[in-house]
């Protein structure tokens, strides 16, 4: 019981749409209906400007680190990385928003900054390297799914730990078939560079 308790408690935290609400409370906008449509940090920066999309990069990176840290104030014996994957869903797939979420990237950086923190921070470098080299922020948290990849082979070969790589596996399937509309774009030539990097 307090396991299924644990598990819908992340998949609610997940399902906090904080693209969707910054906008309404503060911008009077949806952002579903603006840039890439998508209810995500990227969207909220292109839309919103830097400091609402620095409010929902955070706020959506905190869901992932939450989850995780549950059985902090829940008692369970579920593993923190199931608690995680289902803070994902949640932002994926999100009960306050019609279902119709994020692409699973800030909230899967939130996982790894309270399970393994070191990878967060090899995906916050990653980020910055390889965004500056394509300029394409989908593009780049694509490529993000295959560096932890690579890592977590490392790591579990290191370690042992199966289940962070399985998870990892898990999250960047979640993350690049949330990309099938900006691969179309990628290969379209059609996706929008960033002109700050
Ligand atoms: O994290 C989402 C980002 O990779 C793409 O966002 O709004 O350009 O589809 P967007």
């Amino acid at each position: 019981m307090e396991t299924l308790f644990a598990v819908i408690a992340a998949y609610v935290l997940g399902s906090i749409p904080a693209g969707l609400w910054v906008g309404k409370a503060f911008y009077n906008t949806d952002i579903r209906k603006m840039g890439s449509g998508n209810l995500g940090a990227t969207n909220a920066f292109r839309t919103l400007g830097k400091k609402a999309g620095a409010a929902v990069t955070l706020i959506d990176i905190l869901k992932g680190t939450a989850a995780v840290l549950l059985p902090l104030v829940i008692e369970t014996d579920i593993h923190p990385l199931i608690l995680g994957v289902a803070a994902v869903v949640g932002h994926i797939f999100p009960v306050f928003a019609g279902f119709r979420g994020g692409k699973a990237v800030a909230t899967s950086g939130g996982v790894l900054l309270a399970y393994h923190w070191p990878l967060f921070v090899v995906m916050v470098l990653s980020f910055f390297l390889v965004l500056k080299l394509t300029k394409i922020v989908s593009l780049t948290s694509i490529s993000l799914g295959f560096i932890a990849m690579a890592y977590t082979a490392v790591y579990v070969w290191l370690t042992g730990d199966w289940l962070l790589f399985i998870v990892i596996v898990i999250l960047s399937v979640f993350i690049i078939y949330r990309h099938r509309s900006n691969i179309a774009r990628i290969r379209a030539g059609t996706e929008p560079k960033v002109k700050w990097m």
